[in-house]
């Protein structure tokens, strides 16, 4: 059968409250950031080619049947073709994205959703966020090892998820009660999610109760933004943002680059900072009212942040 191109894209992410303590069992809260994305298009092949990958950005081109067993976007490929119960397309995937690697923002997920998206849709049998997400998650925990599954959520939704790993009735959607900006700042260090995440187990694994505790206080943050969100009650959510950020200071997975920048975020006025994600590396953000958004972003760059993006939330 003949089929025609299609592309499919999918957000970065951030995290907004509860990284870590979310492994746990804690909330979490994360937005979409839809001004950074990866890309998938296919694009028919000749009779008999098979499927193949061109993700020119990670260096890498490879046909499904000699792609490594364990290749996250071979996995993803796979997965949905397994999903769909459908046989090899003769076609060629050409994924591209924007999101910086291993910096916090998603880019796994999103690389993973758009390739799942894209073949779901070439093969005319587009799929819905949660299946996306399931398959999306497979693949996470081949980056991640033991991933909460808030990354593939949030980017397969596209929308604030309040986020519960134990959760069985699906993620909760944020009603965002008034808009708000953040101002997300790259300190250009690697942010190695799976060894951050198996720091933090084995630092739990010494130290139950007090580790606990500290998951414990991280979530009440994620359940008191969740309601602060939802009434719009914005300012609020800068001084639970600071406190946040010093109980991951506390989990030991910040650094003095991350500290720099969330230092020089408040110094120029943001309502309140931290780093999101993994941590060590990656990203920060800051939350900001719009009359200080220039100078939150001049002093990120000043401090030394590789790259800056300025995302409104609603
Ligand atoms: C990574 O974006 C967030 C972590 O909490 C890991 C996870 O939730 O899988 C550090």
């Amino acid at each position: 059968m003949s089929r025609a191109s299609v592309q499919s894209s999918a957000p970065g992410k951030v995290i907004l409250f509860g990284e870590h303590a979310v492994v746990y069992g804690q909330p979490a809260i994360a937005v979409p950031v839809s001004e950074v994305e990866a890309r998938a298009t296919i694009e028919p092949a000749p009779p008999s080619s098979g499927l193949s990958l061109v993700a020119a950005d990670l260096g890498q081109r490879f046909t499904l049947s000699e792609a490594p067993p364990q290749d996250p976007l071979a996995v993803a490929a796979r997965l949905t073709l397994s999903r769909l119960a459908a046989p090899v397309p003769d076609a060629k995937i050409i994924v591209r994205s924007s999101i910086p690697i291993a910096s916090g923002l998603g880019s796994g997920a999103a690389v993973s959703t758009a390739i799942v998206r894209a073949l779901a849709e070439f093969l005319g049998r587009p799929l819905p966020p949660a299946d996306v997400s399931e398959l999306v998650f497979e693949v996470e925990k081949i980056h991640h090892g033991t991933p909460s599954g808030i990354d593939n959520t949030v980017i397969a939704y596209e929308q604030p998820i309040y986020f519960v790993r134990t959760a069985t009735s699906g993620p909760q959607l944020i009603s965002v009660g008034a808009p708000f900006t953040l101002v997300i700042a790259d300190t250009g260090l690697p942010s190695p999610t799976r060894r951050l995440v198996s720091q933090v187990r084995a630092e739990w694994q010494r130290d139950r109760a007090r580790y606990e505790t500290l998951f414990e206080r991280i979530g009440d943050f994620a359940r008191e933004g969740r309601r602060k969100i939802q009434t719009g009650d914005v300012e609020a959510l800068g001084p639970l943002m600071d406190d946040n950020h010093a109980l991951l200071i506390q989990l030991g997975v910040s650094s003095p680059a991350l500290n720099e920048l969330v230092d020089a975020a408040r110094d120029a006025g943001a309502l309140g900072a931290k780093l999101s994600g993994a941590g060590q590396g990656g990203n920060m953000l800051a939350l900001v009212g719009a009359e200080r958004a220039e100078d939150v972003t001049g002093a990120l760059r000043q401090a030394g942040a590789t790259h800056v993006i300025r995302t409104t939330v609603e």
